[in-house]
């Protein structure tokens, strides 16, 4: 991973509990330019990683992110509250894995902090005219960020908890039976995505009409009984992975070069090729078409047969 400096030009509170940040590069060199729907990684500690999506459009030359501060957190979003202008910190190029994809048109579901790549995506959509819906729930209007911008474009569908019922969400409705060349992005907590994901798949949408990003943690060790032997192509090595270890663990505590970030299946720097075996895929990274290619995520997926053979890219030769 490659590290830039930036600089912390802005921090204001949105709501009491999501923070607003602006980054600038600490050195006079530009950002590079992302699309909607990207991440940063920012380098909390250095053992310390963390994803947040890029919110803007910023000023020319800046990064916009909204972190929520979740006491159940391990720390990263008390560290990045604690921030003030001035502070520098170490952050990626931004990623896309959940970038617009060509439709007609796209409906946008944000559960909470969630909003934060919906966000940039129906601004894009906006600035080019395309047709989208954003629907954004949140537990109260208090708690929902970006309110004042959103309210009162009628693509914009605001649902509170404690809101009158009519305005809740209503997916039956807000969702509707599967449209042709209409492509669906849901991002939030964990309730929020399967709520909608499921209720999205009751009403017969396709699952290539449905795009995720999920903020998730970093998956439960696996049960009892669940080791397994991974073969590296390259070496010919073998390592066993035991139930309450990951992969990428394994690797990195055998000195393979392997490359990872999140460590929670969600950024996809860790991913590998599966030459052989039968993979259990626990990331929220990768579609069902990319499993099917057989990439894999070394940090949170596990094997269903007891070996697999890995292709590992080391770190040095990623382009
Ligand atoms: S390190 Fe991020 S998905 Fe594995």
């Amino acid at each position: 991973m490659t590290w830039t400096e930036a600089v912390v030009v802005s921090h204001s509170p949105a709501t009491p509990d999501i923070a607003v940040i602006d980054l600038a590069p600490a050195t006079g060199d530009e950002f590079p330019a992302y699309t909607a729907g990207a991440h940063i990684d920012v380098l909390i500690t250095p053992n310390l990683v963390r994803q947040y999506s890029l919110c803007g459009p910023p000023e020319q030359g800046r990064y916009r992110l909204a972190v929520l501060n979740e006491p159940a957190s391990r720390g990263g979003s008390r560290a990045m509250h604690a921030l003030k202008v001035g502070d520098h910190l170490r952050i990626s190029a931004p990623r896309n894995h959940f970038p617009l994809v060509t439709a007609r048109r796209h409906l946008l579901f944000a559960g909470g902090i969630g909003i934060t790549p919906l966000l940039a995506m129906a601004r894009q959509l906006e600035r080019e005219g395309g047709d989208y819906a954003l629907h954004y729930c949140a537990r109260s209007r208090a708690r929902a960020a970006f309110v004042k911008e959103l309210a009162g474009n009628p693509r914009v569908a605001l649902h509170f908890d404690d809101g009158d019922p009519r305005q809740q969400l209503d997916l039956a409705r807000d969702l509707g039976d599967p449209q042709p060349d209409t492509a669906v992005y849901v991002c939030g907590p964990d309730g929020f995505m399967d709520h909608v994901l499921g209720k999205a798949e009751a009403l017969g949408w396709p699952p290539q009409s449905l795009h995720k990003e999920r903020f998730g943690t970093a998956p439960e060790p696996t049960a009892s009984g669940d080791s397994f032997t991974v073969r590296l192509a390259s070496t010919g090595a073998e390592y066993l992975v035991p139930d309450d270890r990951s992969v990428l663990d394994v690797l990195l505590e055998n000195g393979v070069d392997a490359p990872y970030s999140c460590r929670q299946g969600i950024c996809g720097t860790c991913v590998v090729r599966v030459l052989a075996g039968h993979p259990d895929h626990r990331d929220e990274v990768l579609t069902n078409e990319e499993h099917a290619e057989g990439l894999f995520t070394t940090c949170s997926s596990r094997s269903l047969s007891p070996t697999l053979k890995l292709d590992v890219i080391p770190r040095r030769d990623r382009p």
